[in-house]
């Protein structure tokens, strides 16, 4: 095997605490305010990156936490001047679940430069490349760093030599890194070193590895992954480690460098960030938005083939339908819906598509009987090509005499930011603003009240002593 890594004894860090891990373990509801007092510590650990934005940490900060998620970044950015701040970018969709026009793709990854992002790891559920091409194309103009993401998943279809010739695709598109990333913690310790290597063989940049602790084998996968040449991987502070979220950051940390690899991290440092979210930790699970359970194992995900969140979403599905008797047969139906769907991989918006069809199939007696509309969309190449051709038949029950799209769905899309402006005009303060609206025009609608209501109540507080 060919090893082009451009240190052998370095490993980096990229530290999730802020995003994947807060989005894995607690639905992303760490306030900005809960944090911020530890982020000028967390500025000396020595993180290749931070991951603090984008996934759900934007739809969560207007929907339930009432920050803007704009100044949340502005804030990340003066609070950790000499760390390289990341996000992640699900392409063409944004931080959304439609895909927006390339306009807005344009903009919106301008604008997160703009307010201090860093590095943007951009991926598509399909690891349909023109999906990404738009966003990695407007992200590299901008400045940043792109890490081209592929989306990690097992099929017949996915083989080593398909990911490798993706890899380079995007090597080719000018990304900076390339990130291989298993939102499902189902890549085995054997499989990371196969598709490290391939992936190593085939392209000169760095690599990074990205995996959920779900499963269990998260540490071992790592380890492997290092050994085939792996430059980068993600985890997060041991408090927030585990379970479905990334391996802990001090246990590597101090297991790698036994083994003579570089780090760059500070032990000392490490244990002030740990120390400092602990009783956080422990306040979630004390409210009981952090279920202990999440911090376990679960291997039911390798026995099923369905991701672990995906099983959860399968579960209240039928107990909301007073169905739980037909559990294992919807856990059979899954896999052969995703077959004849062209092995999707099963993640957001796939994931719950594959899943809600499945029941479907199961509860109605007749399989395809109901299509929803998203898988319609689906079929008609709405969120682009399948990895696999969708089977014929089914293709037929959902689109009829229809034909499916040709070209980039987004390529239909007319663009609406300014006429979106102009309807915000009194409202929205910023292109940021409107960019909000776009993604998430109910809730953002709602975050514009809530902020006009405070601003009134402030100006009246301050207005009184005068009064008097
Ligand atoms: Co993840």
């Amino acid at each position: 095997m060919t090893k082009t890594k451009a240190d052998p004894k370095k490993v980096l860090f990229t530290e999730t605490v802020l995003r994947d891990a807060n989005q894995s373990l607690i639905a992303t509801r760490l306030k900005y305010s809960e944090f911020k007092d530890i982020l000028p510590t967390m500025d000396k650990a020595g993180y290749y990156s931070v991951e603090c934005w984008g996934g759900a940490v934007f739809d969560v900060c207007l929907r339930y936490l009432d920050e803007d998620p704009w100044q949340r970044l502005r804030d990340l950015r003066k609070n950790l001047p000499h760390t390289k701040l990341q996000m992640l970018l699900r392409g063409q969709n944004l931080l959304g679940y439609k895909h927006y026009p390339d306009e807005i793709v344009k903009m919106f990854v301008q604008k997160s430069v703009e307010n201090g992002i860093d590095i943007i790891r951009i991926f598509d559920a399909l690891n349909d490349l023109r999906n990404i091409e738009v966003a990695t194309t407007a992200a590299i103009k901008a400045g940043a760093t792109v890490s081209g993401t592929l989306s990690y998943t097992q099929s017949p279809v996915h083989t080593l030599e398909k990911f490798a010739k993706q890899a380079k695709e995007m090597e080719d598109m000018g990304v900076a890194t390339i990130c291989v990333k298993d939102m499902a913690g189902v890549m085995t310790p054997l499989e990371a070193y196969d598709l490290i290597g391939a992936i190593k063989t085939e392209v000169k940049i760095p690599v990074v590895l990205h995996t959920h602790c779900t499963t269990g084998m998260a540490y071992l996968t790592y380890m492997k992954a290092i050994e085939a040449g792996v430059d980068i991987i993600d985890t997060a502070t041991s408090c927030f480690s585990g379970g479905t979220s990334q391996p802990a950051t001090e246990t590597l940390n101090y297991a790698l460098k036994q083994y003579g690899y570089e780090t760059g991290l500070d032990d000392a440092t490490l244990k002030q960030v740990n120390d400092f979210f602990k009783p956080i930790r422990d306040r979630y699970v004390k409210d009981g938005l952090l279920n202990p359970k999440m911090m376990a194992t679960d291997t039911d995900a390798l026995n099923y083939k369905v991701p672990g969140g995906m099983l959860s979403n399968l579960v209240s599905q039928l107990k909301a339908q007073n169905a739980m008797d037909r559990f294992e047969e919807v856990l059979v139906e899954t896999p052969k819906v995703r077959k004849d769907l062209g092995y999707p991989p099963l993640v957001t918006p796939m994931s719950q598509m594959v899943g809600v069809q499945a029941t479907s199939n199961v509860l109605a007696g007749e399989r395809y009987k109901n299509i929803s509309k998203e898988v319609k969309a689906y079929c008609r190449g709405e969120y682009g090509t399948a990895p696999a051709p969708i089977d014929p038949e089914v293709l037929k029950k959902a689109l009829g005499d229809e034909k499916p799209i040709e070209g980039r769905y987004a390529d239909t899309l007319e663009p609406v930011f300014d006429k979106t402006k102009a309807e915000l005009a009194g409202t929205a303060k910023s292109d940021e603003d409107v960019l909000s609206y776009i993604l998430f025009p109910q809730v953002t609608e709602k975050y514009f009240a809530a902020r006009k209501a405070k601003e009134e109540k402030i100006v009246k507080y301050t207005i009184t002593p005068v009064e008097e």
